[in-house]
């Protein structure tokens, strides 16, 4: 079993942005002043982009961290799993998230494939995150028995985000999408795992599906900050899908998902309106128009008719 109590991490007081009133300037937001809203216990506020337009809106809305999270392979692709997208998918994704990004740190998430063959492999997929897409900071599934490769990873000057718990590159091995961390011996390897991606440097550690409880022991264990998704309230931030909260998954939500808003019914109404305005002759009206100008059109209108003249 784990031992040990809080430790204390570093960090500057001017770093803290969370705190910062609605409508006054906004301060970049890094690894360091992520590390001091844990220790304020300033709540860390985390969605997915996955796009230049979603990027902006989120970022526009203050949110500290914007993940380019590999569900983008079910929300933006239509892939059954997150299996199946490659690195440049990834990284097509990534850029134009980078350019909608100003204040949010921005973290990309390896996908599956590209961190499991050998340390060299995941150094030189990560700093293609970090080269190429400008990532400040990459993410990786797995715990204790991904250490020292994420290791390596952080040795290369790339800060690392741990996921463990649900990981859903491991649906196979896990026989689905189930909650970890159940029995005590889950919730030992869980222990085990987060102390260990602690030790080894990380920059934040993502903690999906597992009990409120666990991540209350983990998130008070360990001085990096911890991101809940389905993990309770006690977490030191918390992230969810910018598709699952605006109701644009075509997918029974999880039970930790919450709906914002229902991007869905909008965008269908208006696409109906849309088509329906054209059906009816209602769109494109007059005022939606461009028009030559008066002497153009009178101009026009001598040429027209001095040819309809020689036809005659
Ligand atoms: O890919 C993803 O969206 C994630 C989550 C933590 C939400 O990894």
């Amino acid at each position: 079993m784990w031992t040990g109590s809080i430790r204390q991490g570093g960090g500057a007081l001017e770093d803290i942005v969370s705190l910062t009133p609605i409508g006054e300037p906004r301060r970049k937001i890094t690894v360091a002043s992520l590390r001091e809203n844990k220790l304020q216990h300033q709540p860390i506020t985390c969605l997915t982009a996955y796009d230049y337009a979603s990027a902006r809106l989120v970022d526009e809305s203050s949110i500290d961290i914007v993940l380019v999270g590999d569900s983008l392979a079910m929300t933006m692709l239509g892939y059954p799993d997150t299996l199946s997208v490659t690195v440049d998918e990834m990284l097509h994704h990534a850029r134009a998230v980078r350019r909608g990004v100003k204040h949010a740190l921005l973290v990309a998430d390896m996908p599956y494939g590209s961190y499991h063959v050998g340390a060299d492999d995941a150094v030189r997929n990560a700093a293609r995150f970090m080269k190429e897409a400008g990532a400040e900071a990459v993410k990786i599934e797995g715990g204790e028995k991904r250490a020292d490769l994420i290791r390596r990873v952080i040795d290369a000057e790339i800060p690392v985000a741990g996921h463990i718990g649900l990981t859903p590159q491991s649906v196979n091995v896990m026989g689905g999408y189930k909650v970890q961390g159940k029995s005590l011996a889950e919730i030992e390897q869980l222990m085990r795992d987060a102390v260990a991606l602690d030790r080894a440097g990380v920059a934040l550690l993502f903690l999906e599906g597992i009990p409120r409880e666990v991540a209350a022991m983990i998130t008070a264990e360990v001085a990096t900050p911890t991101i809940g998704i389905g993990a309770g309230p006690d977490c030191d931030g918390q992230v969810l899908v910018f598709h699952d909260i605006l109701n644009l998954t075509f997918a029974q939500p999880a039970k930790f998902v919450r709906r914002y808003g229902d991007a869905a019914a909008l965008i269908v109404d208006a696409v109906q309106s849309f088509r329906a305005d054209v059906i009816s002759h209602q769109y494109p009206l007059d005022g939606e128009s461009y028009h030559l100008s008066k002497e153009t059109q009178q101009a026009l209108e001598t040429v027209l008719v001095r040819k309809r003249g020689m036809h005659r």
